[in-house]
């Protein structure tokens, strides 16, 4: 059984592999990946160096292009469907990445696990990226991209940015700032944040400016920091991520705005919610009831003088009698 799931793990571990030279040799000798997957990543601000780094490629606009190479190189169509390289229906098989740009994700040790693929022009019937999907090798809640890229990075600077998205990332990395990790659109695991805590207690939550950014911000908030995380947070301006900000104004303007706009969580927390509360006393019970609850999970920490502070700010800021904060506050400790 045991011996059964590492043979499996590895047949992926190669096809896979096989599948990333694949795309990538496309992209690089192909007239058409030149022409597509090159002119894309260019107009993207991607030079060589890191397209080469992160190993990124193209798949052909063909029906089958990839899945004929597979097999005449000797994979199953079965290995293919279950890393999702391929999709198979009414007994036809095709290339599920089909005329997109592709980008591995890496293991801990550089193997490849999966791929995430994107579409080059906005589409209203398919998906902007199409991920792999989970099988024996790639389990999504272990996985953080870029961690192979950024971990040396991430232990010496002893803090860990966490972006959203795959060109953040990459961008991130081109302009030299190299500490970071995604975790691909989806709200941050307890699974993915023990893979920071080995290298860093200091987390940098940098999601993108629009609402869904700032919900998966939240969502990944209390679990860091019941995990006594140090979690601080930074709201990009309105519809900029990391990649477009950096991108278009440089290394030196991130990493000044970084500095000037991290928040730590109850900050940040106050700040959103009495926003939104406006006069309203139902909004407002609930605003403390949450922000009781968030200094809560800090006092798992060591440093209570932290959980005093805020408790004392967020008193001052919601005009509330900070001994009944300190009571609430208890009472989600039990
Ligand atoms: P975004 O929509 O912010 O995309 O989703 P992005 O990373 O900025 O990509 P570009 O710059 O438009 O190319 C953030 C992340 O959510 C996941 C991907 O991992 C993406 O990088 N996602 C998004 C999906 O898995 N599927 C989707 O259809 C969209
Ligand atoms: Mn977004
Ligand atoms: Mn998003
Ligand atoms: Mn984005
Ligand atoms: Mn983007």
């Amino acid at each position: 059984e045991y011996k059964q799931q590492q043979q499996i793990e590895e047949s992926l571990r190669i096809v896979n592999e096989f599948a990333a030279k694949y795309f990538e040799d496309i992209l690089h000798n192909d007239e058409e990946g030149q022409l597509i997957g090159g002119a894309y990543f260019q107009e993207r601000g991607f030079r060589n160096n890191i397209i080469e780094q992160f190993r990124l490629g193209y798949c052909l606009d063909k029906w089958d292009a990839f899945i004929t190479e597979a097999l005449a190189k000797g994979h199953t169509q079965e290995l293919l469907e279950k890393a999702g390289l391929i999709k198979v229906r009414d007994g036809r098989a095709y290339d599920n990445y089909k005329g997109r740009v592709i980008f591995p994700i890496f293991s801990n040790t550089g193997r490849i696990l999966g791929f995430g693929a994107r579409i080059l022009k906005k589409s209203e019937h398919a998906p902007k990226y199409v991920n792999s999907p989970e099988n024996e090798l790639y389990v999504k809640n272990k996985v953080l991209y870029g961690l192979y890229q950024s971990r040396q990075s991430i232990g010496k600077l002893d803090e860990c940015y966490l972006v959203e998205g795959y060109t953040d990332v990459i961008s991130l990395h081109q302009g030299g700032v190299t500490n970071v990790v995604s975790s691909s659109g989806t709200s941050l695991t307890e699974g993915q944040l023990k893979l920071i805590s080995n290298l860093t207690k200091n987390l940098t939550i940098l999601y993108d400016g629009d609402a869904a950014g700032i919900k998966a911000a939240m969502r990944g908030l209390d679990m860091a920091l019941s995990e006594s995380f140090n979690v601080k947070l930074v709201l990009l301006p309105d519809g900029e991520d990391p990649d477009s900000f950096v991108q278009k104004k440089g290394a030196d303007a991130f990493n000044k705005f970084i500095e000037e706009n991290k928040q730590d969580v109850i900050r940040f927390r106050l700040g959103l919610g009495l926003k939104e509360i406006g006069n309203d006393p139902v909004k407002k019970s609930h605003l403390v009831n949450e922000i009781a609850e968030t200094i809560s999970k800090i006092n798992k920490t060591e440093d209570f003088s932290i959980q005093a502070d805020y408790i004392k700010e967020s008193a001052r800021q919601l005009d509330i009698d900070e001994s009944g904060l300190i009571n609430l506050v208890n009472k989600f400790i039990r």
